[in-house]
C-alpha cells in the first residue's frame, strides 16, 4: 500500500502487480464470465443522465455495475481491500473520499476505447480511478493494454503502456491523467471504479 500511495504523491498515477491476491482475482473473473453468459451486461455509454449514448466509435465495452449494497460474496476480498486503501488515501492526502462506484467492464475481441478523462464535463466528483485487471495469460501481442499519458492535463508526450494483466491495479487521479484502451484481439475482463467525493 505505501508505494502505492508513495506513486500517486510523486506522480499522480501507479501501477501494482498482483495487487489482489490470486484466488480474489479468480472468483472475479469467474463471476464476470457468470453474469456475462446470463447476459446481464449492457453496452456501455457516453455521457451521464439524459445525455448518455452508446457510440462505437469512442468505446466498445459493455458493463456490469456492481451492487456496493449487497455485494456478492465473489467481491468480498476486493471490496474490503479497496476500502483500506480509500481510508489510506483519504489520511495521507485529506481527499474526503466517501464513496465507491464501480463496474465489470468486457471488452470483445477488437474493442476499445479512445482517449479520455474519467470525469465527466461539470462534475468533479470522481477523484480516483481505480482499474483491476482480470486477464489470466496475457501475453504481448494481445493487446488491449492501457495507454496512460504520465503529463497531467496532456493527452500527448510521455506515456506509459501498461498491460491488462490478473492482479495489476491501476491507479490515478480521474480527472487528471488522459488514457485510452487498445484494441484488444481477446477478451478483456476488468473492473473500473472510483472513489468519489460529495
Ligand atoms: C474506463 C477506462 C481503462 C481500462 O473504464 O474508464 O478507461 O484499462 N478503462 O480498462
Ligand atoms: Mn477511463
Amino acid at each position: 500500500m505505501k508505494e502505492l500511495l508513495d506513486a500517486i504523491d510523486l506522480v499522480g498515477w501507479s501501477s501494482t502487480v498482483a495487487w489482489l491476491a490470486e484466488e480474489d482475482a479468480q472468483r472475479l473473473r469467474a463471476e464476470c464470465e457468470d453474469r456475462w453468459e446470463s447476459g446481464a451486461f449492457r453496452r456501455a455509454g457516453v455521457g451521464r443522465g439524459e445525455g448518455l449514448q452508446v457510440r462505437d466509435e469512442i468505446r466498445q465495452d459493455h458493463v456490469l455495475w456492481i451492487e456496493t449494497a449487497e455485494p456478492m460474496v465473489e467481491q468480498d476480498g476486493y471490496l474490503a481491500r479497496l476500502e483500506l486503501l480509500r481510508l489510506a488515501l483519504n489520511e495521507r492526502f485529506f481527499l474526503g473520499l466517501f464513496a465507491y462506484e464501480g463496474h465489470f467492464a468486457i471488452y470483445p475481441q477488437g474493442a476499445f476505447y479512445k482517449a479520455h478523462l474519467d470525469r465527466h464535463s461539470g462534475t468533479n466528483h470522481r477523484v480516483i480511478t481505480t482499474i483491476l485487471y482480470l486477464n489470466p495469460d496475457w501475453q504481448p501481442g494481445d493487446g488491449g493494454e492501457l495507454k496512460l499519458w504520465t503529463t497531467a492535463g496532456e493527452k500527448s508526450g510521455d506515456f506509459v503502456i501498461i498491460e491488462p494483466r490478473m492482479g495489476t491495479l491501476v491507479c490515478f487521479l480521474a480527472g487528471d491523467f488522459w488514457h485510452e484502451v487498445l484494441p484488444t484481439t481477446k477478451t478483456r475482463m476488468s473492473i473500473t471504479g472510483w472513489f468519489c467525493q460529495r
